[in-house]
């Protein structure tokens, strides 16, 4: 007999890894650190111990590089996904500097498509990882007894950061960042994406 698993509703998370991360990460590195110079108090949020920029980058000229990725692969997303092709994408987007110590709180981001993260400067694995909560969670009645959790058992996933990669997820997604236990800042951009029928 034969048991067939099936998977329905999975959830998905989209990683891309530049090309030429290198040179991209050196200028933006720069500005970033910049910015905080210009705004060393920065905006209050889910970062524990880390300095965050206010939501803003989407209009700074200076990282027009980085937000025409960030709406490219979300628009190539959307289309994997079969939104309408007579969207326009739209984000915000801001810079995470978290130093030893600094850590994200878990927490979603209503009103939007997409979230998603993309890193510049970090020690990995040290520099702790992303984490995303179950999102099926609420509906969950038992704690599956297992010795080693499946992807179907798991309550958290964790996924390491990498110099250069981007995560997109959906907005929804509870997620987090755990303590960063290395001795250099863990430098990142954040972001949200909301596609919308084009004005007419
Ligand atoms: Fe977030």
């Amino acid at each position: 007999m034969q048991i067939i698993p099936q998977s329905i509703f999975p959830s998905l998370v989209w990683t891309t890894l530049f090309d030429d991360r290198e040179s991209l990460n050196a200028r933006l590195l720069e500005l970033v650190y910049q910015l905080r110079n210009q705004d060393p108090s920065g905006v209050a949020n889910t970062n524990v111990r880390g300095w965050q920029s206010p939501n803003n980058l989407q209009n700074l000229p200076e990282f027009e590089e980085l937000n025409r990725r960030i709406l490219q692969i979300c628009a190539r997303i959307g289309e994997s996904q079969n939104f309408r092709p007579d969207l326009v994408f739209q984000h915000q987007a801001w810079i995470n500097i978290s130093p030893p110590g600094a850590s994200n709180k878990i927490h979603y981001h209503a009103n939007c498509h997409f979230s998603g993260v993309y890193y510049i400067s970090l020690k990995a694995p040290e520099c702790g990882s992303i984490f995303f909560r179950d999102p099926r969670v609420a509906s969950r009645m038992f704690t599956y007894p297992t010795t080693q959790p499946t992807e179907f058992t798991t309550e958290e996933v964790y996924m390491p950061p990498e110099e250069g990669r981007m995560y997109v997820f959906p907005g929804w997604m509870e997620h987090g960042v755990e303590e960063n236990r290395s001795d250099r800042d863990r430098v990142s951009i954040a972001f949200n994406v909301l596609a919308s029928p084009r004005p007419r």
